[in-house]
C-alpha cells in the first residue's frame, strides 16, 4: 500500500495545507495510507484530531512522517530539512514555482525526488479538477476585493440614508482569467461599479456577462492574443503604450484597481505606471495580485501596504489564497487527491504511468535530474 505523507508548510506565512481530513478519508479508501505531520492542517483550522478521525497516522515530525512514504504532498515546495529526509524515488506533488525556485528544484533533483509540479498540469478537460491554479486564482480574486475593501476607507456600495447619498465605488479589474473574473463577481455582490480590461479577446463577453464594462485596444494584435493554450501572449511595446493611453483617464477617475495579469513563465507585465497611480484620488486602493511575479504596479511592494504621496494604498498582498486558508486548503487537497488517482492502475495498484499525459507535462525532476524540456539548464 502506498503512503502520502503530508507535512506542515515551513515557508513564512504559508497557512496552507496540503490534504484535509475530507481528502485524507477518500484517499484511504482508494487505497492510500496517509501520515499527517502533527500541526500541519493547524493554521487553516484542521486539528490533528479530525485527521486521526479520518483514518491518518500523526507523526512527530516531519521526518517521522517521510520514514516510509512513497508520497509527498504539499503546497510549496519542501525546504532543504524536509528534502534531506525525502528517499530516492519518493513521489512530491506541489507547487514548485518552477520558473523562479530553481534551488527547490536542484534539491528535488539531487534528493533523486520524482517532483511534479501542479502549475505544469495541462488545461484539459480530464485536468479540470487537478487545476490548482484556477483553485487558488478563484479565491485569490475573491480575497482581492476583500482585502481591498477593507483598505478602503468608504462603503462599496451605493447607500441613499437620510443623511444623504454615498456612491458606489468605481472598481476596475486589470487582467480577466479566473481571478479577474472572480473579483468582478466579488466587487459585483458588493455594490461597486465595475470595469475590466485584458489582452485576449474571449474575455470580453465573460466580462459583460457577469455585468461588468470592458475596456480594451482592440486592434490586430488584440485579436491574436491569445495562445493555443488559452494564456496571453507578452504584449508589443506599441500595444503597451496604447493600451497604457486607454486606460489612464479610466484609472484617475477609479476607487479602486485590481491587477491580476500574468504572462505563464515570463515576470508579470507592468500595467500601472507611477503617474498612473498619482493620478488616483486620495484613498483609493490598488491591489496587485501578480506581484509574486514582479508585480503589475509600478511602486507595489510584497507584503506590504505602500501609501503614496497622494495617499493611494497599494497592495502587495503576498499569498492572497492564504488569507483564505481552510477553504484554499480543501480545494487544493482535491486536486492533488485527483492528481494521485493518476499514481494507481485500474485495480487500484500503485503504479504511476509516466506516460499519461498529464503526469507526464507535470512531471520536473527524476532519478536525480530535472527533466521538463522548460527547465532543462
Ligand atoms: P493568468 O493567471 O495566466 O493571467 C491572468 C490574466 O491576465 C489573463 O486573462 C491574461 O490574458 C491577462 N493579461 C496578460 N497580460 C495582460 C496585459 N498586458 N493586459 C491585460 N491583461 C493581461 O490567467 P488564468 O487565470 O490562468 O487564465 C488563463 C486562461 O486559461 C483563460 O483563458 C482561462 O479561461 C483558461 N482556463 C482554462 C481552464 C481549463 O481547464 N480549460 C481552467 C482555467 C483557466
Amino acid at each position: 500500500m502506498a503512503v502520502i505523507a503530508v507535512t506542515r508548510e515551513r515557508r513564512a506565512g504559508e497557512t496552507r495545507v496540503a490534504a484535509v481530513p475530507e481528502t485524507v478519508k477518500k484517499l484511504i479508501a482508494s487505497g492510500f495510507a496517509v501520515v499527517v505531520e502533527a500541526g500541519a492542517g493547524a493554521a487553516a483550522s484542521y486539528p490533528d484530531a479530525d485527521y486521526a478521525a479520518a483514518g491518518a497516522t500523526i507523526a512527530k515530525t516531519a521526518k517521522d512522517a517521510l520514514a516510509k512514504a512513497d508520497i509527498l504532498f504539499k503546497v510549496r515546495s519542501p525546504e532543504a530539512a524536509e528534502i534531506a529526509a525525502i528517499k530516492a524515488g519518493t513521489l512530491v506533488v506541489a507547487t514548485l514555482n518552477p520558473y523562479q525556485d530553481k534551488a527547490a528544484l536542484a534539491g528535488l533533483a539531487k534528493a533523486k525526488a520524482t517532483a511534479f509540479a501542479m502549475e505544469f498540469v495541462p488545461r484539459i478537460t480530464r485536468a479540470q479538477v487537478m487545476d490548482v491554479l484556477s483553485s487558488q486564482a478563484n479565491l485569490a480574486g475573491y480575497r482581492a476585493v476583500i482585502e481591498g475593501a477593507e483598505a478602503y476607507g468608504r462603503a462599496m456600495p451605493m447607500m441613499m440614508t437620510a443623511a444623504g447619498t454615498i456612491a458606489a465605488a468605481k472598481v476596475f479589474i486589470m487582467g480577466v482569467g479566473v481571478a479577474g473574473l472572480q473579483a468582478i463577481a466579488t466587487a459585483r455582490r458588493l455594490g461597486a461599479v465595475v470595469t475590466a480590461t485584458d489582452v485576449r479577446p474571449a474575455t470580453k463577453e465573460q466580462v459583460e456577462s457577469l455585468g461588468a464594462k470592458f475596456l480594451a485596444v482592440e486592434d490586430e494584435e488584440f485579436k491574436n492574443a491569445q495562445t493555443a493554450g488559452g494564456y496571453a501572449k507578452e504584449m508589443s511595446p506599441e500595444y503597451q503604450a496604447k493600451q497604457a493611453e486607454l486606460v489612464s483617464s479610466h484609472i484617475a477617475k477609479q476607487d479602486m484597481v485590481i491587477t491580476t495579469a500574468l504572462i505563464p513563465g515570463r515576470p508579470a507585465p507592468k500595467l500601472v505606471s507611477a503617474a498612473q497611480v498619482a493620478s488616483m484620488k486620495p484613498g483609493s486602493v490598488i491591489v496587485d495580485l501578480a506581484i509574486e511575479q514582479g508585480g503589475n504596479v509600478v511602486g507595489a511592494k510584497l507584503d506590504e501596504v505602500a501609501v503614496t504621496k497622494n495617499g493611494v494604498k497599494i497592495l502587495g498582498v503576498a499569498n492572497l489564497p492564504g488569507r483564505i486558508a481552510a477553504d484554499a486548503s480543501a480545494l487544493y487537497a482535491r486536486n492533488l487527491m485527483a492528481f494521485a488517482g493518476l499514481f494507481l492502475d485500474k485495480d487500484g495498484k500503485f503504479a504511476p504511468d509516466y506516460a499519461d499525459e498529464i503526469l507526464a507535462a507535470a512531471l520536473v525532476t527524476q532519478g536525480g535530474k530535472v527533466v521538463h524540456p522548460n527547465l532543462k539548464a
